[in-house]
Protein backbone atom coordinates (compact mmCIF):
# COMPACT_ATOMS: atom_id res chain seq x y z
CA UNK A 1 0.00 0.00 0.00
CA UNK A 2 1.00 3.72 -0.56
CA UNK A 3 0.54 6.74 1.30
CA UNK A 4 -2.81 8.90 0.16
CA UNK A 5 -2.34 11.07 -3.25
CA UNK A 6 -1.36 14.77 -2.43
CA UNK A 7 -4.91 17.20 -3.35
CA UNK A 8 -5.16 17.23 -6.97
CA UNK A 9 -3.05 14.93 -7.70
CA UNK A 10 0.59 16.26 -7.52
CA UNK A 11 2.72 17.73 -4.03
CA UNK A 12 3.75 21.31 -5.61
CA UNK A 13 7.23 22.26 -4.43
CA UNK A 14 8.16 25.58 -5.58
CA UNK A 15 11.46 26.30 -3.70
CA UNK A 16 14.24 26.76 -5.72
CA UNK A 17 17.24 24.98 -6.02
CA UNK A 18 20.43 24.96 -8.25
CA UNK A 19 21.35 27.09 -10.56
CA UNK A 20 17.71 28.64 -10.80
CA UNK A 21 17.90 29.71 -6.99
CA UNK A 22 21.18 31.17 -7.70
CA UNK A 23 19.42 33.20 -10.85
CA UNK A 24 16.50 33.85 -8.84
CA UNK A 25 18.34 35.39 -6.04
CA UNK A 26 20.44 37.86 -8.08
CA UNK A 27 17.37 38.73 -10.11
CA UNK A 28 15.37 39.92 -6.93
CA UNK A 29 18.13 42.26 -6.00
CA UNK A 30 17.27 44.49 -8.43
CA UNK A 31 13.17 43.71 -8.57
CA UNK A 32 10.35 45.97 -6.67
CA UNK A 33 9.52 44.43 -3.27
CA UNK A 34 6.38 43.91 -1.65
CA UNK A 35 7.00 43.26 2.19
CA UNK A 36 4.53 40.17 3.25
CA UNK A 37 2.08 40.20 6.24
CA UNK A 38 2.86 37.46 8.77
CA UNK A 39 -0.06 35.43 7.60
CA UNK A 40 1.23 36.14 4.00
CA UNK A 41 4.73 35.25 4.86
CA UNK A 42 3.33 31.39 6.74
CA UNK A 43 1.08 31.38 3.46
CA UNK A 44 4.39 31.85 1.35
CA UNK A 45 5.86 28.91 2.81
CA UNK A 46 2.74 26.59 2.92
CA UNK A 47 2.76 26.84 -0.85
CA UNK A 48 6.00 26.37 -1.38
CA UNK A 49 6.47 23.15 0.50
CA UNK A 50 3.56 21.88 -0.96
CA UNK A 51 1.29 21.59 2.05
CA UNK A 52 -1.40 23.93 0.11
CA UNK A 53 -1.29 21.53 -2.96
CA UNK A 54 -2.63 22.43 -5.21
CA UNK A 55 -2.30 26.16 -5.33
CA UNK A 56 0.71 27.04 -6.46
CA UNK A 57 0.84 30.75 -5.67
CA UNK A 58 -1.64 33.03 -4.60
CA UNK A 59 -5.44 33.10 -5.80
CA UNK A 60 -6.71 34.45 -8.68
CA UNK A 61 -9.86 36.09 -9.14
CA UNK A 62 -12.07 33.02 -9.89
CA UNK A 63 -10.40 30.63 -7.58
CA UNK A 64 -11.40 33.69 -5.33
CA UNK A 65 -14.65 33.65 -5.97
CA UNK A 66 -15.46 29.77 -6.44
CA UNK A 67 -13.57 29.32 -3.02
CA UNK A 68 -15.98 31.67 -1.28
CA UNK A 69 -19.23 30.74 -2.85
CA UNK A 70 -18.72 26.80 -3.75
CA UNK A 71 -15.75 25.75 -1.44
CA UNK A 72 -13.99 24.25 -4.34
CA UNK A 73 -11.59 26.20 -6.63
CA UNK A 74 -12.53 27.15 -10.27
CA UNK A 75 -11.30 23.60 -11.55
CA UNK A 76 -13.88 22.09 -9.05
CA UNK A 77 -11.40 20.85 -6.55
CA UNK A 78 -12.44 20.89 -3.10
CA UNK A 79 -10.83 24.16 -1.14
CA UNK A 80 -12.70 26.50 1.14
CA UNK A 81 -10.53 29.58 2.72
CA UNK A 82 -8.80 32.09 0.08
CA UNK A 83 -5.65 32.26 0.23
CA UNK A 84 -4.42 36.04 -0.97
CA UNK A 85 -1.95 38.34 -0.92
CA UNK A 86 -3.33 41.93 -0.61
CA UNK A 87 -0.62 44.53 0.72
CA UNK A 88 -1.67 47.63 1.31
CA UNK A 89 -3.37 49.90 -1.11
CA UNK A 90 -0.75 52.40 -1.75
CA UNK A 91 1.88 49.57 -3.02
CA UNK A 92 -0.76 47.60 -4.49
CA UNK A 93 -1.46 50.63 -6.66
CA UNK A 94 2.12 50.48 -7.83
CA UNK A 95 1.82 46.98 -8.76
CA UNK A 96 1.62 46.50 -12.42
CA UNK A 97 0.84 42.72 -14.17
CA UNK A 98 2.82 40.76 -15.84
CA UNK A 99 5.97 41.97 -13.86
CA UNK A 100 7.98 40.45 -11.30
CA UNK A 101 8.14 41.48 -7.90
CA UNK A 102 10.38 40.54 -4.78
CA UNK A 103 8.54 39.52 -1.81
CA UNK A 104 10.06 40.16 1.48
CA UNK A 105 9.68 39.69 5.08
CA UNK A 106 8.75 42.50 7.53
CA UNK A 107 12.71 42.41 7.86
CA UNK A 108 13.31 43.49 4.09
CA UNK A 109 14.67 39.80 3.64
CA UNK A 110 14.36 38.16 0.02
CA UNK A 111 11.67 34.83 0.37
CA UNK A 112 11.01 34.90 -3.18
CA UNK A 113 9.60 36.00 -6.37
CA UNK A 114 5.98 36.32 -7.35
CA UNK A 115 4.85 36.76 -11.08
CA UNK A 116 1.91 38.53 -11.09
CA UNK A 117 -0.97 37.16 -13.31
CA UNK A 118 -3.72 39.38 -11.99
CA UNK A 119 -4.78 42.30 -10.05
CA UNK A 120 -8.25 42.35 -8.57
CA UNK A 121 -10.74 44.07 -6.21
CA UNK A 122 -10.90 42.46 -2.78
CA UNK A 123 -14.45 41.56 -2.45
CA UNK A 124 -14.41 41.27 1.12
CA UNK A 125 -18.44 41.53 1.77
CA UNK A 126 -18.43 37.75 -0.32
CA UNK A 127 -15.50 36.70 1.50
CA UNK A 128 -16.02 37.15 5.28
CA UNK A 129 -20.20 36.26 5.35
CA UNK A 130 -19.05 33.15 4.07
CA UNK A 131 -15.74 32.03 4.91
CA UNK A 132 -16.85 33.20 8.44
CA UNK A 133 -20.31 33.01 8.74
CA UNK A 134 -20.62 36.29 10.83
CA UNK A 135 -19.31 39.80 10.14
CA UNK A 136 -18.64 40.23 13.88
CA UNK A 137 -15.07 42.50 13.36
CA UNK A 138 -14.81 40.40 17.11
CA UNK A 139 -14.13 37.70 15.61
CA UNK A 140 -10.79 37.29 15.08
CA UNK A 141 -10.11 36.02 11.32
CA UNK A 142 -13.19 38.72 10.14
CA UNK A 143 -11.10 41.29 11.95
CA UNK A 144 -7.29 39.85 10.10
CA UNK A 145 -9.38 40.07 6.63
CA UNK A 146 -10.72 43.64 7.63
CA UNK A 147 -6.94 44.55 8.12
CA UNK A 148 -5.95 43.42 4.61
CA UNK A 149 -5.30 45.65 1.52
CA UNK A 150 -8.65 45.96 -0.58
CA UNK A 151 -6.88 44.87 -3.76
CA UNK A 152 -5.32 41.17 -4.20
CA UNK A 153 -2.66 40.68 -6.34
CA UNK A 154 -1.77 37.00 -8.14
CA UNK A 155 0.28 34.97 -9.28
CA UNK A 156 2.59 31.72 -9.32
CA UNK A 157 5.49 32.11 -6.56
CA UNK A 158 9.01 30.78 -6.91
CA UNK A 159 10.58 30.33 -3.21
CA UNK A 160 14.15 31.29 -2.07
CA UNK A 161 13.77 30.69 1.27
CA UNK A 162 11.04 29.85 3.27
CA UNK A 163 12.19 31.49 6.29
CA UNK A 164 14.85 33.22 8.09
CA UNK A 165 14.38 32.70 11.34
CA UNK A 166 12.40 28.98 11.49
CA UNK A 167 10.59 28.23 14.84
CA UNK A 168 11.48 24.70 15.72
CA UNK A 169 13.29 23.42 13.03
CA UNK A 170 13.76 19.81 13.74
CA UNK A 171 10.02 19.28 13.76
CA UNK A 172 9.65 21.66 10.85
CA UNK A 173 9.24 19.15 8.34
CA UNK A 174 7.62 19.78 5.14
CA UNK A 175 4.96 17.67 3.37
CA UNK A 176 8.03 15.60 1.28
CA UNK A 177 10.10 14.63 4.54
CA UNK A 178 6.91 13.54 6.50
CA UNK A 179 6.33 11.46 3.81
CA UNK A 180 9.13 10.35 3.56
CA UNK A 181 9.14 9.51 7.60
CA UNK A 182 5.90 7.73 7.50
CA UNK A 183 7.21 4.97 4.52
CA UNK A 184 10.25 4.69 6.67
CA UNK A 185 8.17 3.49 9.99
CA UNK A 186 6.21 1.27 7.66
CA UNK A 187 3.02 3.23 8.21
CA UNK A 188 0.54 3.15 5.59
CA UNK A 189 -2.54 4.45 7.62
CA UNK A 190 -1.88 7.55 9.89
CA UNK A 191 -3.96 9.90 11.72
CA UNK A 192 -3.15 13.27 12.74
CA UNK A 193 -4.02 15.73 15.40
CA UNK A 194 -4.39 18.97 14.84
CA UNK A 195 -4.19 21.59 17.62
CA UNK A 196 -3.46 24.85 18.92
CA UNK A 197 -3.81 24.06 22.22
CA UNK A 198 -1.79 21.72 25.09
CA UNK A 199 -2.88 18.48 25.01
CA UNK A 200 -5.29 17.72 27.67
CA UNK A 201 -6.67 14.57 29.02
CA UNK A 202 -9.66 14.72 26.30
CA UNK A 203 -7.68 15.56 23.70
CA UNK A 204 -5.09 12.94 24.44
CA UNK A 205 -8.06 10.63 24.30
CA UNK A 206 -8.58 11.50 21.02
CA UNK A 207 -5.19 11.04 19.78
CA UNK A 208 -5.30 7.32 21.38
CA UNK A 209 -8.56 6.14 20.02
CA UNK A 210 -7.27 7.52 16.59
CA UNK A 211 -4.12 5.48 17.08
CA UNK A 212 -5.64 2.50 18.02
CA UNK A 213 -7.10 2.31 14.20
CA UNK A 214 -3.90 3.72 11.92
CA UNK A 215 -0.61 2.39 11.85
CA UNK A 216 0.23 5.64 13.45
CA UNK A 217 -0.41 8.95 15.12
CA UNK A 218 0.97 12.47 14.13
CA UNK A 219 0.87 14.82 16.40
CA UNK A 220 0.49 18.10 14.15
CA UNK A 221 0.44 21.62 16.35
CA UNK A 222 0.08 24.58 14.29
CA UNK A 223 2.62 27.09 14.95
CA UNK A 224 1.91 29.90 12.78
CA UNK A 225 0.32 32.93 13.88
CA UNK A 226 -2.15 32.57 16.52
CA UNK A 227 -4.19 35.27 18.36
CA UNK A 228 -2.78 37.12 21.37
CA UNK A 229 -4.46 35.21 24.33
CA UNK A 230 -3.65 31.99 22.71
CA UNK A 231 -0.74 29.68 24.70
CA UNK A 232 2.35 30.52 22.70
CA UNK A 233 3.76 27.78 20.48
CA UNK A 234 7.12 27.55 22.42
CA UNK A 235 5.51 26.84 25.28
CA UNK A 236 2.94 24.03 24.12
CA UNK A 237 6.36 22.28 22.10
CA UNK A 238 7.20 21.76 25.62
CA UNK A 239 3.84 20.36 27.04
CA UNK A 240 3.61 17.81 23.69
CA UNK A 241 7.12 16.93 24.27
CA UNK A 242 6.80 16.23 27.52
CA UNK A 243 3.57 14.28 27.36
CA UNK A 244 4.96 12.08 24.35
CA UNK A 245 7.84 11.50 26.60
CA UNK A 246 5.90 10.28 29.37
CA UNK A 247 2.64 8.91 27.50
CA UNK A 248 2.51 7.71 24.37
CA UNK A 249 4.49 4.99 22.38
CA UNK A 250 6.79 6.67 20.67
CA UNK A 251 7.54 3.92 17.89
CA UNK A 252 3.72 4.60 16.49
CA UNK A 253 4.13 8.52 17.66
CA UNK A 254 5.54 11.14 15.74
CA UNK A 255 5.46 15.02 16.88
CA UNK A 256 5.47 17.53 14.05
CA UNK A 257 4.83 21.08 13.29
CA UNK A 258 2.67 22.90 10.88
CA UNK A 259 3.31 26.82 9.86
CA UNK A 260 -0.08 27.93 9.15
CA UNK A 261 -1.36 31.08 10.24
CA UNK A 262 -4.54 30.39 12.11
CA UNK A 263 -7.94 31.96 10.57
CA UNK A 264 -10.58 30.52 13.44
CA UNK A 265 -12.78 29.54 10.13
CA UNK A 266 -14.67 27.01 12.26
CA UNK A 267 -16.18 24.44 9.77
CA UNK A 268 -14.03 26.04 6.29
CA UNK A 269 -10.97 25.92 8.67
CA UNK A 270 -11.72 22.24 9.68
CA UNK A 271 -11.71 21.19 5.57
CA UNK A 272 -8.24 23.23 5.02
CA UNK A 273 -6.64 21.00 7.93
CA UNK A 274 -8.02 18.06 6.89
CA UNK A 275 -6.15 18.85 2.98
CA UNK A 276 -3.08 20.10 4.61
CA UNK A 277 -2.98 16.87 6.30
CA UNK A 278 -3.56 14.84 3.04
CA UNK A 279 -0.57 16.71 1.60
CA UNK A 280 1.74 15.57 4.20
CA UNK A 281 0.65 11.83 3.85
CA UNK A 282 -2.08 11.49 6.31
CA UNK A 283 -5.01 8.93 5.84
CA UNK A 284 -7.24 10.04 8.62
CA UNK A 285 -7.45 13.79 10.39
CA UNK A 286 -9.51 14.42 13.59
CA UNK A 287 -12.35 16.63 14.28
CA UNK A 288 -13.44 17.11 17.56
CA UNK A 289 -16.18 19.68 19.16
CA UNK A 290 -16.27 23.41 17.99
CA UNK A 291 -12.86 22.52 15.78
CA UNK A 292 -10.86 25.61 14.77
CA UNK A 293 -13.79 27.43 16.53
CA UNK A 294 -13.64 30.82 18.73
CA UNK A 295 -16.51 32.18 20.89
CA UNK A 296 -20.09 30.87 20.08
CA UNK A 297 -20.00 31.57 16.26
CA UNK A 298 -20.29 28.15 15.53
CA UNK A 299 -22.05 25.63 16.38
CA UNK A 300 -20.17 22.58 18.81
CA UNK A 301 -20.58 19.85 15.73
CA UNK A 302 -20.25 22.53 12.74
CA UNK A 303 -16.85 21.39 11.52
CA UNK A 304 -18.18 17.85 11.27
CA UNK A 305 -21.39 18.51 9.73
CA UNK A 306 -19.76 20.81 6.71
CA UNK A 307 -18.06 17.42 5.72
CA UNK A 308 -21.42 15.58 4.88
CA UNK A 309 -22.03 18.12 1.66
CA UNK A 310 -18.96 16.39 -0.11
CA UNK A 311 -18.17 13.23 -1.35
CA UNK A 312 -15.74 12.47 0.87
CA UNK A 313 -13.60 9.19 -0.88
CA UNK A 314 -13.83 11.31 -3.74
CA UNK A 315 -13.11 14.72 -3.17
CA UNK A 316 -11.96 15.09 0.16
CA UNK A 317 -9.29 11.90 0.33
CA UNK A 318 -9.05 10.67 3.49
CA UNK A 319 -11.09 9.60 6.65
CA UNK A 320 -12.62 12.12 8.68
CA UNK A 321 -12.27 10.85 12.23
CA UNK A 322 -15.44 12.57 13.94
CA UNK A 323 -15.25 13.19 17.72
CA UNK A 324 -18.06 13.95 20.64
CA UNK A 325 -17.43 16.33 23.33
CA UNK A 326 -14.98 14.50 25.45
CA UNK A 327 -14.19 14.92 29.16
CA UNK A 328 -13.65 12.73 32.23
CA UNK A 329 -16.56 11.28 33.85
CA UNK A 330 -15.91 10.39 38.25
CA UNK A 331 -18.16 7.80 38.13
CA UNK A 332 -16.87 6.18 34.64
CA UNK A 333 -13.14 7.05 35.81
CA UNK A 334 -12.81 7.73 32.58
CA UNK A 335 -12.42 10.53 29.78
CA UNK A 336 -15.98 9.42 28.02
CA UNK A 337 -18.24 11.39 26.06
CA UNK A 338 -22.13 11.15 25.59
CA UNK A 339 -22.04 8.02 22.85
CA UNK A 340 -20.24 5.90 25.59
CA UNK A 341 -21.42 7.15 29.27
CA UNK A 342 -24.63 7.62 30.67
CA UNK A 343 -24.18 10.11 33.39
CA UNK A 344 -25.09 13.58 33.27
CA UNK A 345 -22.78 16.89 33.61
CA UNK A 346 -22.47 16.98 37.48
CA UNK A 347 -20.31 13.68 36.80
CA UNK A 348 -18.10 14.91 34.50
CA UNK A 349 -14.35 17.19 35.36
CA UNK A 350 -14.22 19.66 32.72
CA UNK A 351 -13.25 23.15 34.08
CA UNK A 352 -13.91 26.49 32.26
CA UNK A 353 -10.50 28.20 30.25
CA UNK A 354 -11.09 31.28 32.72
CA UNK A 355 -10.79 28.59 35.81
CA UNK A 356 -7.97 26.65 34.25
CA UNK A 357 -6.29 29.97 33.20
CA UNK A 358 -6.83 31.11 36.96
CA UNK A 359 -5.90 28.07 38.67
CA UNK A 360 -2.08 28.17 36.73
CA UNK A 361 -1.73 31.96 37.67
CA UNK A 362 -2.24 31.20 41.40
CA UNK A 363 -0.09 28.40 40.92
CA UNK A 364 -2.29 25.62 41.18
CA UNK A 365 -2.64 22.19 39.18
CA UNK A 366 -5.98 21.90 37.90
CA UNK A 367 -7.31 18.17 38.25
CA UNK A 368 -5.28 15.58 37.03
CA UNK A 369 -8.02 13.98 35.31
CA UNK A 370 -8.06 17.35 33.19
CA UNK A 371 -4.47 17.92 32.74
CA UNK A 372 -1.54 15.79 33.35
CA UNK A 373 0.74 16.98 36.18
CA UNK A 374 3.57 17.32 33.72
CA UNK A 375 1.56 20.04 31.35
CA UNK A 376 0.17 21.57 34.61
CA UNK A 377 3.99 22.55 35.74
CA UNK A 378 5.07 23.97 32.48
CA UNK A 379 1.71 25.53 31.83
CA UNK A 380 1.98 27.24 35.61
CA UNK A 381 5.75 28.64 34.67
CA UNK A 382 4.31 30.32 31.60
CA UNK A 383 1.02 31.62 33.39
CA UNK A 384 3.13 32.97 36.23
CA UNK A 385 5.92 34.34 33.91
CA UNK A 386 2.92 36.23 31.56
CA UNK A 387 1.29 37.93 34.73
S1 LIG B 1 -8.28 23.80 17.31
O1 LIG B 1 -8.45 25.23 17.00
O2 LIG B 1 -7.02 23.27 16.84
O3 LIG B 1 -9.45 23.02 16.86
P1 LIG B 1 -7.86 22.63 19.94
O4 LIG B 1 -6.37 22.52 19.94
O5 LIG B 1 -8.50 22.96 21.25
O6 LIG B 1 -8.31 23.76 18.92
O7 LIG B 1 -8.50 21.30 19.42
C1 LIG B 1 -7.83 20.33 18.70
C2 LIG B 1 -8.80 19.23 18.25
O8 LIG B 1 -9.38 18.60 19.39
C3 LIG B 1 -9.97 19.71 17.41
O9 LIG B 1 -10.32 18.72 16.48
C4 LIG B 1 -11.08 19.87 18.44
O10 LIG B 1 -12.34 19.74 17.83
C5 LIG B 1 -10.80 18.70 19.36
N1 LIG B 1 -11.23 18.88 20.76
C6 LIG B 1 -10.73 19.75 21.67
N2 LIG B 1 -11.29 19.56 22.88
C7 LIG B 1 -12.17 18.55 22.74
C8 LIG B 1 -13.08 17.87 23.63
N3 LIG B 1 -13.17 18.18 24.92
N4 LIG B 1 -13.85 16.88 23.11
C9 LIG B 1 -13.77 16.52 21.81
N5 LIG B 1 -12.93 17.13 20.94
C10 LIG B 1 -12.15 18.12 21.37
Amino acid sequence: MSLVTPHGGTLVNRILEGQALEAATREAQSLPAITLSLREQFDLEMIAIGAFSPLTGFMGQADFVSVCKNIRLASGVVWPIPVTLCPANEIAATIQVGKKYALKDDKARVLGILTVTEKYAHDKALEIPNVYKTEDEKHPGVAAIKKQGDTCIAGPIDVIKTTYEPEFPEYRLPPAKTREAFAAKGWNSVSAFQTRNPIHRSHEYLTKVAQEMTDGLLIHPLVGETKSDDIPADTRMQCYTVLIDNYYNKDKTMLTVMPLAMRYAGPREAILHSLIRKNYGVSHFIVGRDHAGVGNYYGTYDAQKIFDQFDIPKEIGITILKFEHTAWCKTCEAVVSSKTCPHGPEHKIAPSGTKVRDMLKAGERPPMEFARPEIADILIKWAQGAK
